[in-house]
């Protein structure tokens, strides 16, 4: 990293801390028994998914899905709008490639990229040619920065991994700048109740099962994610909603998939990505859903304004703002 992006970078923290190259480590275990095995299984994931051929395919659809996520029309509204910032954040960053996107996008900023798994430091070396980005390990529920030092928060499918997604909430507000930074952040929807009821009594089980086990039943839901729609079946539902089954037509697999088990197949993506998002899905304890109400009310309760709103199936993503 440059003189100009070190001095930004001190400049942000509470506390000193000292990079080696383009890393540090703040933290690299929870004594929190959920968020540990979260931890533990991410790290599996991102090691193992790091070799995978389709990854830069999986880097595009990421990148793309951001911008929709987010309200961004294109990457040059989104460059347009990193344009402003002198600090940018990627928190829980993964492999990282989002915050090397960003670290592109805005040559002129300093991009920090956290994870508490051990792909902090795998991203460090994977992306190591920026002058303007750096890693850390360490929870962003307890984050090493000052009140109001970042002026984009990127916090895109974590939050429901961190072990109070709501104190996570509330720290990440705490270091959005407050007169025009901005916190872009993604929920987990809650589903139709089978599907809830089974995820949630699953994920208990998959505590006790080892790392080997828990792949090959990824693989094995991989499998019948792929048999299922290879069927090219519809089914006309009937709506039942009790239950919250929405009604109409629909792909077998899709019915299957939305209202009872996670087996996810996108034959675009391929196996790997198919499989790797089976293994994300039932592998972390740490994996709340939310409401909407509840997201709502959680960015009024940090005093917070809603930018953009955005509702899918699976999410809500939002930006929101200091009122
Ligand atoms: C589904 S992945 C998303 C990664 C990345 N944002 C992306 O979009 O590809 C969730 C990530 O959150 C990280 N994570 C979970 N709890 C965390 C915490 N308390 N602090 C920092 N990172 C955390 C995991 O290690 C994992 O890499």
């Amino acid at each position: 990293m440059n003189d100009k992006f070190v001095l930004t970078f001190d400049n942000a923290l509470r506390d000193a801390i000292t990079l080696a190259g383009n890393y540090a480590s703040i933290s690299e275990s929870s004594g929190a028994e959920n968020q540990q095995q979260t931890n533990e299984v991410f790290s599996e994931k991102w090691e193992k998914y790091s070799s995978a051929d389709e990854l830069e395919k999986f880097y595009q659809f990421q990148r793309d899905w951001y911008l929709a996520l987010y309200g961004f029309e294109d990457e040059a509204a989104l460059k347009a709008h990193l344009a402003n910032c002198t600090v940018i954040l990627d928190a829980g960053c993964g492999l990282g490639y989002k915050a090397a996107w960003f670290a592109s996008l805005a040559p002129h900023a300093l991009v920090i990229g956290i994870d508490y798994s051990a792909a902090a430091r795998q991203a460090s070396e994977m992306f190591a040619e920026h002058d303007n980005l750096v890693f850390l390990r360490g929870d962003i529920g307890s984050t090493p920065f000052k009140t109001g030092a970042v002026d984009y928060v990127s916090c895109d499918q974590v939050i429901m991994h961190t072990e109070d997604p709501d104190a996570t909430f509330a720290e990440l507000s705490r270091i959005t700048e407050p007169d025009g930074g901005q916190f872009a952040c993604y929920f987990y929807t809650k589903k139709a109740l089978p599907r809830e009821l089974l995820d949630d009594y699953f994920r208990l089980h998959c505590k006790e099962v080892s790392t080997e086990q828990l792949w090959e039943m990824s693989e094995q839901l991989t499998e019948l994610g792929k048999r299922l729609s290879e069927l090219n079946t519809e089914i006309d539902v009937p709506e039942i909603p009790l239950m919250g089954i929405k009604g109409g037509k629909m792909d077998i697999q899709r019915f299957i998939y939305w209202n009872f088990l996670k087996c996810f197949w996108n034959p675009e993506l391929g196996h790997d990505t198919s499989l790797v998002t089976n293994f994300d899905w039932y592998s972390p304890s740490n994996a709340r859903r939310f409401s909407e109400a509840e997201v709502r009310a959680l960015v009024s309760a940090n005093s917070m304004e809603i930018e953009f709103f955005r509702m899918e199936e699976a999410a809500y993503s939002g930006r929101f703002v200091h009122g």
